[in-house]
């Protein structure tokens, strides 16, 4: 565990906001790399591909390095910087929260007068970088610079709140598998895919699986959870372990796939849960609908405030997630289901 946190540390002071996720690529590629894995490709739009394995069926597995963030669109006469929101990104709670550009410069999100409720709009947000002038501004943030959230890492007891769990907790559990896989023969060729642009709607997913052709794919990704005060009802928690989806707004897992992975967790005890996701979708959804399809399914990390800037999950979870990525890669199961 100790490992791993150090992992989300180092991977949440990263600045990766989508189309722009360089320094996290670089940051797996040295990880890859130091284990002495030489198969690793890059995909035109950014993605990392590490394939390992030689079986005859492919598994793609989809983890993205991007996260959600802003972009400098106008900069206003005093020197505040208006911006679009890259990816989903929730208006609460950003009035003091603090932004960093790809280009290290750093702010501060403020807000106009806000008078009633419905003024609380993202059109009345600007971000302050301490610039007196449009001049000023603009030297440091020019238009079209995009940047992420600013937030350390807290170590809560077994919980973790960072700024990005989503995607680097996925793309931590990837790392954390292939270090544990890459060395066995396994019976498939494995195709450990750092997605680009998912966050704007799986983009560098889509292509990578047009390229890869596999016959099943897995995304590793956050999902929300239903266990806050007065929450959303939602049968997913934090603690309760990995979450094997059923649906979201991008994917219905197939349902001998489904049954495959639930029976593989009981058979290892794994704790998991069933995740049913009424809003979002994940790398899969792109996945599974290249070619003539390709079953596909997501194992996902329960996560609080998702899309906030102290996204919250459970470590027990990272490991249960793990150790059922692991099983179904190392044994033949998966590769005997016939659609
Ligand atoms: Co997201
Ligand atoms: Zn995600």
């Amino acid at each position: 565990m100790k490992r791993t946190i150090e992992l989300i540390k180092k991977f949440n002071t990263l600045v990766g906001p989508s189309g722009y996720e360089d320094e996290v690529r670089e940051e797996i590629k040295k990880f890859v790399l130091k284990l002495g894995i030489k198969s690793i490709t890059e995909s035109p739009l950014g993605s990392l591909i590490i394939k390992v394995g030689t079986g005859k069926k492919k598994v793609m597995l989809a983890g993205h390095m991007d996260e959600i963030g802003v972009l400098c669109t106008y900069i206003d006469k005093d020197g505040f910087i208006r911006f679009s929101p890259v990816g989903g990104v929730s208006k609460y709670g950003l009035i003091g929260t603090r932004v960093k550009f790809i280009n290290g410069v750093k702010g501060i999100i403020g807000a106009e007068s806000l008078k009633k409720p419905d003024d609380f709009v993202l059109e009345k947000l600007y971000i302050d970088i301490g610039a007196r002038s449009t001049k000023e501004a603009e030297k440091l943030v020019p238009i079209g610079t995009f940047g992420v959230f600013d937030r350390e890492v807290d170590v809560l007891g077994t919980r973790v709140a960072a700024k990005a769990h989503d995607d680097r907790i996925g793309c931590i559990v990837m790392m954390e598998v292939l270090e544990k896989v890459y060395k066995k023969k396994l019976p498939y060729t494995v195709y450990f895919v750092f997605t680009t642009q998912e966050e704007v709607g799986l983009r560098g997913a889509k292509v990578a699986a047009y390229d890869l052709e596999p016959d099943f794919g897995i995304a590793l990704d956050v999902t929300a959870t239903g266990d806050t005060l007065d929450g959303y009802k939602m049968a997913v928690k934090l603690g309760a372990g990995v979450a094997i989806k059923v649906k979201d707004s991008s994917l219905i897992t197939h349902p001998k796939l489904k049954d495959l992975l639930v029976k593989t967790a009981e058979k290892n005890k794994i704790k998991f849960q069933l995740e049913i996701l009424d809003r979002g979708g994940t790398d899969a959804g792109a996945i599974h609908l290249t070619k003539s399809g390709i079953p596909s399914t997501v194992l996902s990390i329960p996560t609080r405030y998702v899309h906030s800037q102290s996204e919250m999950i459970d470590l027990d979870d990272v490991k249960a997630t793990e150790d059922l990525l692991e099983k179904l890669i190392t044994t033949s199961d998966l590769g005997n289901l016939k659609f």
